[in-house]
């Protein structure tokens, strides 16, 4: 088998989209999602690639992911994606998604797997001035200031 991309979150928004012109552009694709948002049928009708059902949280889980598939990268957007709610609910979004990724990038660390891109959020772009959203549209800094950026 030559080498796949894992796409974390792939049942989802973001996620089915990129999978889709991964295909175009001639990858393979396994995707990995829990289905919490993700749906089903999309991945089985329209996106047509290896499915694992499962949370990134799941260590064991991505071990048998990483040992089985030949993987060269991942594409990460397995995360919860409501800006209010993670402000509301701070604690369910670091679990998901901080801690999520973390165990993430230790399994890819064991696997040997060193190529990660990391989908981060449109919010950083505020109400955006033009859509489609272009790569050097002004950005608001997330990080506090005193931090490295
Ligand atoms: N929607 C946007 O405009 C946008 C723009 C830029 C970046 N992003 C980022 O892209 C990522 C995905 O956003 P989206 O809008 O596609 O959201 P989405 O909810 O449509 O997709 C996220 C997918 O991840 C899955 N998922 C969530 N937690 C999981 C876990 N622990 N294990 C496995 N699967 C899990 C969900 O089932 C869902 O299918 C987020 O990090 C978001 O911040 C979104």
């Amino acid at each position: 088998m030559s080498s796949m991309i894992l796409v974390t979150g792939g049942a989802g928004y973001i996620g089915s989209h990129t999978v889709l012109a991964l295909k175009q552009a001639g990858y393979s694709v396994v995707v990995l999602d829990n289905l919490v948002y993700g749906h089903q049928d999309l991945v089985n009708t329209v996106l047509q690639v290896e499915f694992v059902p499962g949370d990134i949280g799941d260590r064991a889980l991505l071990d048998q992911v990483f040992a089985r598939y030949p993987i060269q990268a991942v594409i990460h957007f397995a995360a919860y994606a409501y800006v209010g709610e993670s402000v509301s609910d701070p604690a369910k979004y670091y679990r998901n998604n901080v801690v999520g990724t973390l165990t993430l990038l230790e399994a890819m660390v064991q696997a040997g797997v060193n190529n990660m891109v990391f989908s981060s959020t449109c919010a950083t772009y505020r109400v955006p001035k033009q859509v489609p959203i272009p790569e050097d549209h002004p950005r608001i800094r997330l990080i506090p200031t005193g931090l490295p950026s």
